[in-house]
C-alpha cells in the first residue's frame, strides 16, 4: 500500500481511498467538519443528515465521491478532547480495516491537525502507519501480501512549513523501522537468534549507521573484565558469550555534551539453567533478550536523528542452558566489582549479566544509565502486562524517565527499593544473594540487588520489562501476539529531550 499525506489538495481523483477526520460538536449530537475541501461539499449533507454517524471515536462513515474515489470520514471525538493516543488507534484500525481492499491511500492532512501541531501530527499519524504494518512473516513459506510502502508527504503547504513537516516523517520513520528491527530481533527463534550470531546481526546493523563505533567482547575480553557473574551464566551454554558495546558521538561535542549510558539484558534464551522452568514457563523465553533488543532500537534511532548527546549502548548476550559445566546453585562467584554472590537459583541469571554490565558502564562515567530487561515474571503480577515497571537511585531522573512515558503515551510506573529488600539481598555466606529470601516484591528484589553493581554517584533507571515487551494486545497499532517493542519510542523522547 501506498500512503499520501495531503495538504491544501483541491483533487482526490487518484486515489482509490481518501481519509478524512470528522469531530463531535461540543456538548452537542452533531458532527463539526472543518477544513474539509470544497468540492467534498455534497458529502457535507450527507453526513450531517445521517441518523447515526456522530463522529464519535472509533465511528467511521463511507461514501463516494462522483468520480469513484471513496472517502471514508474518521470519527475523532471532539476535537478539544482528541488525543495524540486517540490519532494511532484511529490510523493503527483503519490501516487494518483497508490494507486488504485498497493500494492507494491519500490522507487529509487538514482535517486531522490537532493541537495546531502539523509536525506532530505527521509524526504520529505515520508512527501509528508503521507500527500497525509490521509482520514477521520471514517463516512462512506463503508471506502476507498487503505491506505498507511508503509514507509521502505531497503538500502544498509554504516551503518553510513543508520542511519541518518533511523532517517529522523522516524522523519518525527512523524511530518506528528501529521499533520493528527491534519486534524482529525479538521475533527470531534462538537456533537462529544466539549469542553469536545476535552480536554479529547487531554489529552489521550498527556499523552502517553515521557516528557510531561497535567493540564486540568475547569470552577471554569477559575474563579480563573479571565478569565472573556473567561468565557463570554461560558456563553451560554451547554459544561463546557476547557483549556488544555501541557508541554514538554527535557531530559536535562540547563539554556540556551529555552521556548516556543504555544497558540491554540479552538473554537469548533462558531455560532456567539448573533451576529448570517447566515446559510451560520455558515457552516464549527467546523473548529474554528484549531488554537488549530495546535499549538497541533505541540508540538506533536515537544515532539516526543525530541527537545532541553521546550515547553508550551496552548489551550482554548469551542464552541459560545446561551442560554438565553449568553453574550448580549454591555456587558463590565473584563479580565484576569484587563482590561475591552466593547463586540460589540459576534462573535469576538476568541480575547476574546486568550486575557485570552495570559495574563496566558505572566505570565510563556517564551522566546517567538507563537499563531494560525482561527481569521478573512478578513484574507481571504487580503492574500486569500492560506497565512497564520503573526503578532506579536518582528520583530526578525516574521523573524525567517518567515524563517521557508520559510524552509517548507508554505506560510505565515507580516501583520503590526500600531498605527492607536491599537487607532480603544479603547472603549468610557471600555479599549477596540472588534470589530473596521472604515472599513477594519480587521485581524491586531485583533492582535492590542490581543497585550493588552501579556507582552511587551515577543516576539510574532500571525498566523491567518482562510484562510489557510482551504483547500489548489493548493497542491497536501493536501486533496482537509478539514483542510490543513498547519503551523504545519513550527512551529516544528521553535522549532526544536532553534532559536528565
Ligand atoms: N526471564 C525471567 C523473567 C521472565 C518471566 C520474563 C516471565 C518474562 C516472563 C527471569 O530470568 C526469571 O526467570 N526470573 C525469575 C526470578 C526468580 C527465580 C527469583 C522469575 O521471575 O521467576
Ligand atoms: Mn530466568
Ligand atoms: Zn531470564
Amino acid at each position: 500500500m501506498k500512503v499520501q499525506l495531503n495538504f491544501n489538495a483541491k483533487s482526490y481523483s487518484s486515489s482509490q481511498l481518501v481519509l478524512i477526520a470528522a469531530y463531535k460538536k461540543k456538548d452537542k449530537d452533531e458532527v463539526a467538519l472543518t477544513n474539509w475541501p470544497t468540492d467534498f461539499e455534497q458529502a457535507f449533507t450527507l453526513l450531517k443528515n445521517s441518523k447515526n454517524f456522530k463522529a464519535k471515536m472509533g465511528q467511521n462513515f463511507y461514501f463516494s465521491l462522483t468520480d469513484g474515489t471513496t472517502v471514508c470520514a474518521l470519527g475523532m471525538g471532539e476535537k478539544s478532547k482528541t488525543s495524540w493516543e486517540n490519532l494511532r488507534t484511529a490510523f493503527a484500525n483503519i490501516y487494518k480495516a483497508s490494507k486488504n481492499s485498497y493500494t492507494d491511500l491519500s490522507i487529509n492532512l487538514d482535517s486531522f491537525v490537532l493541537k495546531s501541531n502539523l509536525d506532530k501530527t505527521v509524526y504520529t499519524i505515520n508512527e501509528a502507519l508503521l507500527l500497525t504494518s509490521y509482520t514477521f512473516d520471514k517463516y512462512f513459506s506463503k508471506k502476507e501480501k498487503a505491506t505498507l510502502k511508503t509514507v509521502t508527504l505531497d503538500s502544498k503547504l509554504p516551503q518553510s512549513k513543508l520542511k519541518k513537516a518533511a523532517k517529522a516523517l523522516q524522523d519518525s520513520t527512523n524511530v518506528v523501522e528501529s521499533v520493528n528491527i527491534a519486534r524482529d530481533y525479538v521475533n527470531e527463534p534462538p537456533n537462529v537468534l544466539h549469542s553469536e550470531s545476535y552480536a554479529k546481526m547487531v554489529e552489521k546493523d550498527a556499523k552502517a549507521i553515521k557516528g557510531v563505533k561497535v567493540k564486540v567482547f568475547g569470552k577471554p575480553e569477559l575474563k579480563k573484565e573479571k565478569m565472573g557473574m556473567f561468565l557463570s551464566v554461560n558456563a553451560g551454554s554451547a554459544y561463546q558469550p557476547r557483549m556488544v558495546q555501541l557508541t554514538y558521538t554527535p557531530s559536535k561535542v562540547t563539554k556540556k555534551t551529555k552521556h548516556i549510558c543504555f544497558v540491554g539484558k540479552g538473554l537469548t534464551f533462558d531455560t532456567g539453567g539448573y533451576s529448570l522452568k517447566p515446559g510451560g514457563s520455558m515457552m516464549n523465553m527467546k523473548y529474554d533478550m528484549a531488554g537488549s533488543a530495546t535499549v538497541y532500537g533505541a540508540f538506533r534511532a536515537a544515532a539516526l536523528l543525530g541527537v545532541d548527546a553521546k550515547v553508550t549502548c551496552l548489551l550482554g548476550m548469551t542464552d541459560n542452558a545446561i551442560n554438565e559445566l553449568a553453574t550448580m546453585p549454591d555456587s558463590i562467584v565473584t563479580a565484576r566489582n569484587g563482590k561475591t554472590v552466593e547463586i540460589l537459583n540459576t534462573d535469576a541469571e538476568g541480575r547476574l549479566v546486568l550486575g557485570d554490565v552495570l559495574s563496566f558502564a558505572s566505570d565510563l562515567k556517564p551522566d546517567c544509565i538507563i537499563d531494560a530487561a525482561t527481569l521478573t515474571g512478578a513484574v507481571l503480577v504487580a503492574l500486569g502486562k500492560e506497565i512497564c515497571g520503573v526503578m532506579g537511585n536518582n528520583q530526578s531522573l525516574i521523573n524525567n524517565i517518567l515524563k517521557s512515558t508520559k510524552n509517548t503515551d507508554e505506560n510505565a510506573w515507580q516501583l520503590p527499593i526500600i531498605d527492607a529488600f536491599r537487607s532480603d539481598m544479603k547472603s549468610q555466606i557471600a555479599d549477596l544473594k540472588n534470589i530473596g529470601g521472604s515472599r513477594g516484591g519480587g521485581t524491586a528484589k531485583a533492582a535492590a540487588f542490581l543497585e550493588n553493581f552501579v556507582d552511587p554517584k551515577v543516576p539510574w533507571v532500571h525498566l523491567d520489562i518482562a510484562g510489557c515487551g510482551d504483547s500489548q494486545s489493548h493497542l491497536a497499532y501493536c501486533p496482537p501476539k509478539g514483542p510490543s517493542g513498547s519503551m523504545i519510542r519513550s527512551l529516544v523522547d528521553f535522549v532526544s529531550n536532553g534532559k536528565i
